[in-house]
């Protein structure tokens, strides 16, 4: 196992230990909150909470950004749903396209391949959590072109996307975006980074025929790039043929 990948699961066990007393869960729940006042992610996030809609994310890989989003939602609006989606098993190794291929990152598609494998003990470690903290939580395992369509009645406020490849983007943005309500907010971690040229060529073809493009934020605490859907406009009311003049008082 890579280095990376243990320290990531040591780092989890070390969390799982905390969440075992009232009081480490007090202190963890705490920790959350302190970051959430220092992400790009919960700054845009908070700007969809009015709208009617649930949220969800795909791609989760240990669940870093799902647990920032659901200390969020569980404090400001804890009666939206929260869908953390992924395979939990990395990509789908035959959809790994050469558009995805970066000369600089990662110029094989082997080195793609084996990428956010080691997560097959995330499921069970975010249910937990969710329990603990009585998020309103669901865990989606699958790759996105099976779970994706099951939550075809459902309706978002908010999209979070951060799967990296072209495919797994296309695949999201296909399936959700006419389940987001106007006004919602799809945010895209990959947008504009040359690590994942796949993710800005999916986004951008994706919207190629529509009037909204990405545009990025500028929060207090990073960049991040989103679309807003358009709220619906209403058809203009007939212009009457004659309109009588208002009478100015003298
Ligand atoms: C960059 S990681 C997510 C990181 C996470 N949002 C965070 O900030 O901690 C990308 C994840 O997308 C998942 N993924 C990519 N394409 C997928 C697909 N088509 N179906 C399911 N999961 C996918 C991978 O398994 C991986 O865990």
């Amino acid at each position: 196992m890579k280095r990376i990948d243990q320290r990531r699961i040591r780092l989890d066990d070390a969390l799982s230990r905390l969440m075992q007393t009232e009081a480490g869960r007090a202190e963890y729940w705490r920790r959350l909150d302190a970051e959430c006042d220092h992400s790009p992610l919960v700054e845009l996030l908070d700007k969809s909470l009015d709208l009617e809609g649930d949220v969800i994310e795909c791609g989760v890989f240990r669940g870093t950004s799902t647990r920032l989003i659901a200390r969020r939602l569980t404090e400001r609006s804890p009666t939206k749903k929260l869908f953390a989606c992924d395979s939990f098993e990395g990509f789908p190794q035959d959809r790994i396209q050469s558009k995805d291929l970066n000369p600089l990152r990662f110029r094989f598609r082997h080195k793609i391949r084996r990428k956010f494998a080691r997560a097959a003990d995330v499921p069970f470690r975010l249910m937990q959590f969710f329990e603990a903290y009585r998020v309103n939580g669901y865990v989606v395992k699958g790759f996105f072109s099976d779970t994706l369509p099951k939550l075809v009645r459902r309706k978002f406020c908010f999209i979070f996307i951060d799967c990296d490849i072209y495919d797994s983007h296309l695949d999201c943005l296909n399936i959700l975006y006419d389940q987001l309500v106007p006004g919602g907010l799809v945010m895209f971690d990959d947008y504009a980074q040359p690590k994942w040229p796949g993710a800005s060529r999916a986004v951008d073809d994706f919207f190629a025929s529509r009037p909204e493009k990405p545009q990025s934020f500028a929060g207090h605490h990073g960049t991040a790039w989103y679309v807003r859907k358009p709220l619906v406009l209403r058809e203009a009311a007939p212009t009457p043929a004659f309109m009588p003049r208002l009478r100015q008082s003298a």
